[in-house]
């Protein structure tokens, strides 16, 4: 494996609205980093973008005021992909959801990085291993799934194609844990990932109510702000199915004529939830009274903050 902590350099292809704001969150780190686009007026709005991030940052005491000149210092703009290429051991790509524009990038990628570089895709919705299969081999090719905006949303997806090898995705988790964020690694490539995956079901769903004339906009918006929203922070989607009862889950999916086989046989094991002490989590010793209660108080932290900061308005 590349020993990360040789790893002083690294190559960000594309300074647009995601781009610009991962190559500021590895200078942050204190890598030096090379940001690549297609022209000097991208790079200079790009430069001014990460100023202005920084300096957001500074105000929620995020990073040092001090440190911004030396952040920015670190980040050398260039039109030049062969020359910022060099000597790089790790490279992501961020430029355009657009398959042939991928695939000219890995070309470049090809041509101009060593055999051992890892290079990382920050795409979406596209399938990188297939795009690139005849290009690079892919056991070095990776997905590298960042969220807008980089420089705030804590987590990064570490997504390995079927022939990535396990020294690439490790090295991947090693250096985004390194950069201060968290890995969401998937066990196997699909499309969309975790997160677009589910947000994609949540959207189709918004939309259907729309079409159907349920509700507008800011219904939709107020009735998952002040539900969704207070709990999906505290036990994520699949944990709020612990408190919900797996029975009760059970028996919802059967009155509308469908079974979930993972429920079926949790619900055949006692595994109810919070109330049997495990369901998809174990709770120990922990009584159901201490397990709610705990809940509560996040709940009502989260409650106090939202109403006192957002009156759930809509921004
Ligand atoms: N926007 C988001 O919220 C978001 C979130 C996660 C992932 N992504 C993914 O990140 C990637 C970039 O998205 P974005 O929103 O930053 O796009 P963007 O349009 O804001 O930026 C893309 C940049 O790539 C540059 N570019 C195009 N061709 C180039 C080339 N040959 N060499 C160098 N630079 C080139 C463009 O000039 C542009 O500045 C996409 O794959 C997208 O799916 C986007």
């Amino acid at each position: 494996m590349i020993n990360i902590e040789k790893l002083k350099e690294i190559l960000v292809v594309g300074a647009g609205t995601m781009g610009h704001s991962i190559a500021q969150v590895f200078s942050q780190a204190r890598f030096q980093v090379d940001l690549v686009d297609l022209n000097q007026k991208k790079l200079n709005h790009a430069l001014e973008l990460i100023e202005s991030n920084l300096k957001i940052l500074a105000e929620f005491n995020k990073v040092d005021p001090n440190r911004i000149p030396n952040i920015l210092s670190r980040i050398r703009v260039s039109t030049d992909l062969a020359q910022a290429a060099e000597d790089k051991m790790y490279v992501l790509e961020a430029v355009n959801e657009v398959p042939e524009l991928k695939q000219k990038i890995f070309k470049e990628f090809a041509e101009y990085c060593s055999a051992e570089t890892i290079l990382a895709s920050n795409t979406s919705s596209l399938d990188i291993f297939k795009l690139v299969k005849r290009i690079v081999n892919l056991d070095r090719v990776i997905a590298h799934h960042w969220f807008s905006p980089p420089h705030i949303i804590p987590s990064v997806e570490v997504i390995p194609g079927r022939r990535t090898s396990q020294e690439t995705t490790d090295f991947v988790v090693a250096l985004t844990k390194k950069i201060g964020k968290i890995p969401i690694v998937t066990k196997k490539f699909i499309p969309s990932y975790i997160v677009n995956k589910i947000q994609e079901s949540i959207s189709a769903t918004m939309y259907e109510l729309m079409a159907r004339g349920v509700a507008d906009a800011e219904m939709i918006d107020l009735a998952i702000k002040t539900t969704l929203g207070i709990r999906l922070p505290i036990v994520g989607v699949v944990q709020l199915h612990d408190f919900t009862g797996l029975d009760v889950v059970q028996n919802v999916q059967s009155e509308k004529g469908g079974s979930l086989p993972i429920v079926d046989s949790k619900v055949q094991n006692n595994e109810l939830g919070v109330k049997t002490g495990k369901g998809f989590y174990e709770y120990g010793d922990l009584s159901e009274k201490k397990i709610l209660n705990k809940r509560d108080r996040l709940y009502l932290q989260q409650l106090e903050f939202l109403e006192k900061k957002t009156k759930f308005d809509p921004i």
